[in-house]
C-alpha cells in the first residue's frame, strides 16, 4: 500500500470522544469529502443508537454500537481503528480488532500501554500486516484526503499549515506536538505535506520510522521525507541501512531531538517513554551524526531545520520533480451551528415535491405507480418497500380487522361519543383509546410472549406454566364470543393467507400447538385475531431476514398494535359517519341495566 489512507478511507472510532470526532468531520468537509471519515462509534457504555456531528452547516447521524464487532459487521468497509480507549483497555480493543480482521491500520492514542504487552501487540500486527500507529500518538495525515482526530489542531490552524491538500513532504515524527509544529514549519517553507504520521512516544510503537519511509518512499506524492527523532532506541540506524541498501532513494532531512542530554551528568529520561538513551548509539548527537554521514539533510540544530527544508525544495521545484500547487476549492466550516432539536429518517418535504423515503409522492401516488397503500406503509413504518407476498399480507391485516360491528368496546365508544354531539376527531379518539390489552392491542404481546417462548424452545405446557407464573393471559389468546366451535373466520383467512404465500411459518405453528392446548381447557382459548397477527408479522420479518433484535424493536415500540390501529380507524369513522348520517340524540345507558350496589358513606 502506497498511500497509507484515501479520500475514500473511512474509520471506526473506540470510544466517543465528540471534539475529536468533530475535528474530523469539519475536515471532511471543508476538503468536500463524499462520505464522513467516521462510519462509526463504539461507544461499550451507551445505550444510544446514535449521535450527532455537524457535517458543515448540517448534522449527520454516526451510529453507535457496543462492540467493535458489531461496529465492524455493520461497517465492513470502515478499515481503520482509531482507538481511544484508555491505557488500561487499549490493548485489548487493538487485540480484538486484530482477531476480527478487515482493519488495514489501527491508531492507538493511550500512552502507558505495559511494554511486555504493547511488544506482543505490535508483532501481532505484524503479522497480520496491519499497520499499527502508536502507541502514545496523535496520529497522522494524508492532507485532502484522511485525518485522524486531532491532528492539526482546529481547521483554522490546519488551513494555514496547508494541511487540507497534498503537499511534497512525507512527515515521520515521534512526538505529535511536534508534528503539528512541523508541518507548520514545512506550511511556510514548502508547500506543505503529502503523508504525516507521528509513530508515539512510547518505546515500543507499532509502526516504526523505517515502515513508514518506505511507504513514502512507494508513494509518488511524496518528494522527499522528513524524519524527527529523539534520543533513545536505535530505529534511525535502520533508515540509514535501507538508505545504503538503496531502498530509499528520495531526499531525507532528518534531526533527533534530544541533544542537549549530553550537558547533563547522567542518562536523561525526557517526556516520552521511548525518550532515554541507553547506550552511546541512541543519544541524539551520534544518530544526528550517523545520519549526516550518510547523506541525510541533518541541520547544525533544530533551529536550522527550517532554512534546509527551504533548501530541499527549492532544489527539487527547480528540477521539476515538485510543481507548483493548485488550490482546490474549499467549504468553509460556518462560525456559529444550531443542532436540530428533531430527526427525521422517513420522509422529506423540502424541495418541490415531498419524499417517502426518496420516493417522490407521485411516484407512489397513483394506480399506475404499481404501489399500494401497503407499499407506502412498508416504506414509511419500516424503511424498506417490502415484497408482494408481504405487502398484500399487511392490506390484508388492515381489511380483516378494519370492522367487527358496533358492539365492540372501541366502536361502542366511538358511538357513544359521536352522539354526544362530538366531532369525528374526538369520537375516533374516544375509540382508539379502548384498544389495550384486552381489546386489539395484544398484537404486540402475542408476538413478544410467544417468540420468547419459540426461542426458548418451550413446550406448550411449559409456555403456559411460565405465562401463568407471569401471572397475566396469553396475549393472542382468547375470545369472548368466538370459539373452537364458532370459528374466527378471519383467523382461518389470515392462517391460509400466510400457508399460501409465506415461505415458511415457524412460529404460527408453534402458536397452533398452544391453541391445542389451550382450548383442550376451554373451548373459547382459540388463537385469536390479535395473535394471528402479531404471530404471523414476526413469521413474516424473520422471512424477510430481519435479525431478532430488529424484530424486538418493533415489537417494544408497539408497531404490531399499529396494524390495528390503523385498520380499525376505518372502521370507527365509519361507525362515526353512521351516528352523524342518523343523527343520533345523546346516548344514555339504560339505568335497568345497571346493578347499583351503593352502600351508605362510612362516616370518618
Ligand atoms: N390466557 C389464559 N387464560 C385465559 C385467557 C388467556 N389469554 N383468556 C381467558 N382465559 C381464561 C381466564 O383465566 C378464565 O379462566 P377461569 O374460567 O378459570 O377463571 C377464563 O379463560 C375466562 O376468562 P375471561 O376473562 O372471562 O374470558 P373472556 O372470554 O371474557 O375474555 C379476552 C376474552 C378478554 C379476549 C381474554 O381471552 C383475554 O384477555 N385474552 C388475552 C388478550 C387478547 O388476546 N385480546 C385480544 C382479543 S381479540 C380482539 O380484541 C380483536
Ligand atoms: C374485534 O375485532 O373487535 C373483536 O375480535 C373483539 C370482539 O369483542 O369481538
Amino acid at each position: 500500500m502506497a498511500q497509507l489512507f484515501t479520500r475514500d478511507t473511512q474509520a471506526i472510532f473506540w470510544n466517543n470522544n465528540k471534539t475529536a470526532i468533530q475535528r474530523m468531520l469539519d475536515y471532511d468537509y471543508t476538503i468536500k469529502r463524499t462520505t464522513p471519515s467516521v462510519a462509526a462509534i463504539v461507544a461499550p457504555t451507551s445505550s444510544n443508537k446514535f449521535d450527532k456531528f455537524f457535517y458543515g452547516p448540517d448534522e449527520v447521524m454516526i451510529p453507535l454500537f457496543k462492540t467493535t464487532a458489531e461496529a465492524k459487521a455493520a461497517q465492513p468497509q470502515a478499515d481503520v481503528l482509531l482507538n481511544f480507549a484508555s491505557f488500561r483497555t487499549a490493548y485489548d480493543v487493538t487485540m480484538e480488532a486484530l482477531n476480527l480482521g478487515g482493519f488495514s491500520s489501527i491508531m492507538i492514542t493511550a500512552e502507558g500501554i505495559p511494554e511486555r504487552l504493547a511488544r506482543g501487540m505490535n508483532e501481532f500486527a505484524r503479522s497480520k500486516n496491519v499497520t499499527v500507529i502508536g502507541p502514545a500518538t496523535v496520529g497522522g495525515i494524508v492532507p485532502g484526503a484522511f485525518k485522524i482526530a486531532n491532528v492539526g489542531g482546529t481547521i483554522e490552524n490546519i488551513v494555514q499549515s496547508k494541511l487540507h491538500r497534498a503537499g511534497s513532504c512525507g512527515l515521520v515524527t515521534r512526538s505529535g506536538g511536534l508534528f503539528n509544529e512541523l508541518s507548520n514549519i514545512i506550511s511556510i517553507n514548502a508547500d506543505g505535506i503529502a503523508e504525516g504520521v507521528a509513530i508515539g512516544g512510547d518505546r515500543f510503537v507499532g509502526s516504526v520510522f523505517i515502515d513508514n519511509l518506505l511507504r513514502m518512499e512507494a508513494n509518488p506524492e511524496v518528494k522527499y521525507m522528513l524524519l524527527l527523532g529523539e534520543v533513545g532506541g536505535t530505529e534511525e540506524y535502520k533508515v540509514i541501512e535501507a538508505i545504503k541498501a538503496g531502498k530509499l532513494t528520495k531526499p531525507i532531512i532528518a534531526w533527533c531531538i534530544g541533544t542537549i542530554a549530553k550537558y547533563y551528568d547522567s542518562g536523561v529520561q525526557f517526556g516520552h517513554a521511548g525518550a532515554s538513551a541507553n547506550d552511546d548509539r541512541e543519544t541524539a548527537e551520534s544518530k544526528n551524526n550517523a545520519m549526516r554521514e550518510a547523506g541525510i539533510h541533518v541541520p547544525g540544530s533544530f533551529n536550522d531545520l527550517p532554512e534546509i527544508i527551504s533548501a530541499v525544495y527549492h532544489e527539487l521545484h527547480a528540477q521539476g520533480t515538485i510543481k507548483d500547487i493548485k488550490e482546490p476549492p474549499l467549504n468553509l466550516v460556518p462560525k456559529s451551528r444550531r443542532s436540530k432539536e428533531f430527526i427525521c429518517t422517513i420522509s422529506d418535504d423540502r424541495g418541490e415535491e415531498a419524499h417517502y423515503c426518496g420516493y417522490p409522492i407521485s411516484s407512489v401516488a397513483t394506480p399506475d405507480t404499481g404501489f399500494t397503500v401497503g407499499d407506502v406503509m412498508s416504506i414509511l413504518w419500516f424503511k424498506k418497500r417490502y415484497p408482494r407476498w408481504a405487502v398484500d399480507f399487511l392490506e390484508t391485516v388492515l381489511k380483516t380487522v378494519a370492522d367487527h360491528g358496533p358492539a365492540v368496546s372501541g366502536a361502542h365508544n366511538a358511538k357513544v361519543t359521536a352522539r354526544a354531539g362530538k366531532d369525528v376527531i374526538s369520537s375516533l379518539i374516544a375509540g382508539l383509546l379502548t384498544i389495550g390489552p384486552r381489546f386489539g392491542g395484544a398484537i404486540d404481546g402475542a408476538a413478544k410472549y410467544f417468540k420468547y417462548a419459540d426461542d426458548h424452545k418451550l413446550t406448550p405446557k411449559e409456555f403456559l406454566a411460565y405465562m401463568k407464573k407471569e401471572g397475566t393471559p396469553i396475549p393472542g389468546i382468547g375470545h369472548r364470543i368466538k370459539s373452537l366451535k364458532n370459528p374466527d373466520l378471519r383467523v382461518e383467512g389470515l392462517k391460509k393467507f400466510a400457508k399460501e404465500h409465506f415461505p415458511s411459518t415457524p412460529l404460527l405453528d408453534y402458536a397452533l400447538t398452544v391453541e391445542q392446548l389451550t382450548t383442550s381447557k376451554k373451548e373459547t382459548l382459540i388463537l385469536n385475531v390479535d395473535g394471528t397477527i402479531g404471530i404471523l408479522m414476526v413469521d413474516m420479518w424473520r422471512s424477510l431476514s430481519y435479525k431478532d433484535e430488529e424484530i424486538d424493536v418493533f415489537i417494544d415500540a408497539g408497531a404490531l398494535n399499529a396494524f390495528f390501529i390503523l385498520g380499525r380507524s376505518i372502521g370507527f369513522i365509519g361507525h362515526i359517519l353512521d351516528e352523524k348520517r342518523l343523527a343520533m340524540p345523546m346516548y344514555r345507558h339504560p339505568m335497568d341495566d345497571i346493578l347499583y350496589d351503593v352502600q351508605k358513606a362510612e362516616e370518618l
